[in-house]
């Protein structure tokens, strides 16, 4: 084990019908001037908005919108929140809504009460926020367990940088597991990859040897397994809505990285891949991981190994440790093919909004692997050439 420091998480309502208690609870200790952050208005539709809404109005909260943040949100579209907080002096911000909702809203909580720019004060002064308007999260699709920390990943579209910044953490969290069945499935099943892939990103990391964390980690990869495909073969199933949320929870908890220095290098790949070319972020993940595991199964072959047997109930067969170790990675490829997400780069493309950046163009795949954070924690140290050569495998 590592050394470590550890400071809980923020309070957890979950359950169906979680949000009425929680608002009941919370609302009082906080001023009167809400944010109440959302995205495209999947809300509205499901109904989430008039309860929400509903809730403030009751506890007598004046009510100022933060509506339309899309997806890998932009850090243009932190500075309009910022404007607003400012203008109507927000006391508390609600985000309502998935990753892109939550973490949006922990970058206008740190900025509003910042002079500086706090994209140039954390990547060029390395100064960090320490003031935060406070922030609440309701979550309507689960896989990033961005609830539960205070990193928040935003592009600059100006620099074309999809960076991890630190925020604000929220005070509370409502998971109501009933919110995400009206998730598109695609969606849902990105989601979920989403935290499968953080689970397998912390394992990975260092030291390879396994301890608790690992173990652990070992059970929440077997649960999102089990529960994806429980998910596909009955979407109304909320029992299995909840394990997946509590599975994206427990990835980003802190729990699993104890003891643990994560690799997280995928996620800086398909964060470049993203910042480019605006893909959906567990698709570019299903495609990108498997390529990456295949790049560096001789620099890690015992926890490959380990992979294979405890995640895919893979044993050795007469294989050598070496067959053993790709026979993982390849149960981890045919996984991707057989929940329906893109196992290539062509096959994101397919089925990216018309006239996106096209993920297949070597020019822009250059510009990605160039342009990618290479990580500590990871195995081994890239190449920019060697990500090149990864995500052309990838095409
Ligand atoms: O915008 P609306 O209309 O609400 O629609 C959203 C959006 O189109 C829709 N949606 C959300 N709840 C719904 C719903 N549709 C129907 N019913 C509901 N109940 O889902 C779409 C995707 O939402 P988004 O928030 O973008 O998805 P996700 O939660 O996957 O978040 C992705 C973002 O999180 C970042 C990603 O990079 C990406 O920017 N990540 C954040 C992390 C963190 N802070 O810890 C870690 C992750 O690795 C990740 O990088
Ligand atoms: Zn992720």
């Amino acid at each position: 084990m590592k050394s470590f420091q550890y400071e809980g998480m923020p309070k957890v309502y979950f359950g169906e019908g979680a949000l009425q208690p929680a608002l009941t609870k919370e609302l009082p200790a906080l001023g009167g001037n809400v944010l109440l952050a959302y995205g495209g208005g999947s809300i509205k539709k499901s109904g989430i908005y008039g309860e929400v809404l509903g809730l403030l109005e009751k506890a007598g909260k004046t009510v100022t919108e933060f509506s339309g943040i899309m997806a890998n949100p932009t850090y243009a579209k932190v500075q309009e929140g910022v404007k607003l907080a400012r203008e109507n002096q927000i006391d508390f911000i609600l985000a309502v809504g998935g990753g892109s909702v939550i973490d949006c809203c922990k970058i206008v909580s740190a900025q509003a009460k910042m002079e500086e720019d706090i994209w140039k004060a954390e990547f060029t002064g390395h100064r960090f926020p320490a003031e935060f308007i406070p922030l609440g999260a309701v979550t309507t699709v689960s896989g990033t367990g961005a609830e539960m920390n205070n990193g928040a990943v935003i592009t600059n579209e100006e620099t074309k940088q999809k960076n991890g910044m630190l925020g604000a953490l929220s005070r509370f969290v409502v998971l109501d597991p009933s919110y995400t069945l009206t998730v598109p499935m695609r969606q849902a099943v990105s989601g979920a990859f989403d935290t499968l892939s953080h689970c397998m990103e912390i394992y990975f990391g260092k030291p390879s040897e396994t301890n608790v964390s690992d173990e652990m980690n070992e059970a929440v990869m077997r649960n999102v397994i089990k529960n994806i495909r429980a998910m596909l073969r009955d979407p109304k199933d909320v029992s299995v809505r909840s394990e997946l949320m509590w599975d994206s929870s427990m990835a980003e908890n802190g729990i699993l990285k104890l003891g643990k220095q994560t690799d997280f290098q995928n996620h800086m790949i398909e964060h470049q891949l993203g910042a480019y070319t605006d893909c959906s972020h567990g698709q570019g993940l299903a495609v990108i991981q498997p390529a990456v595991y295949c790049h560096l199964v001789k620099d890690n072959t015992a926890k490959f190994v380990r992979f294979a047997e405890k995640v895919w109930h893979l044993s050795a067969d007469g294989r050598t440790d070496a067959e053993l170790a790709r026979a993982g990675i390849e149960a981890l490829s045919d996984f991707v093919r057989e929940i329906g997400l893109p196992s290539t780069l062509t096959e994101l493309k397919a089925g990216m909004r018309p006239g996106s950046p096209d993920p297949t163009d070597r020019e822009i795949l250059r510009k990605v692997a160039d342009s990618t954070i290479l990580t500590a924690g990871c195995a081994r140290r890239f190449t920019p050439d060697e990500l090149y050569e990864i995500l052309t495998e990838c095409i």
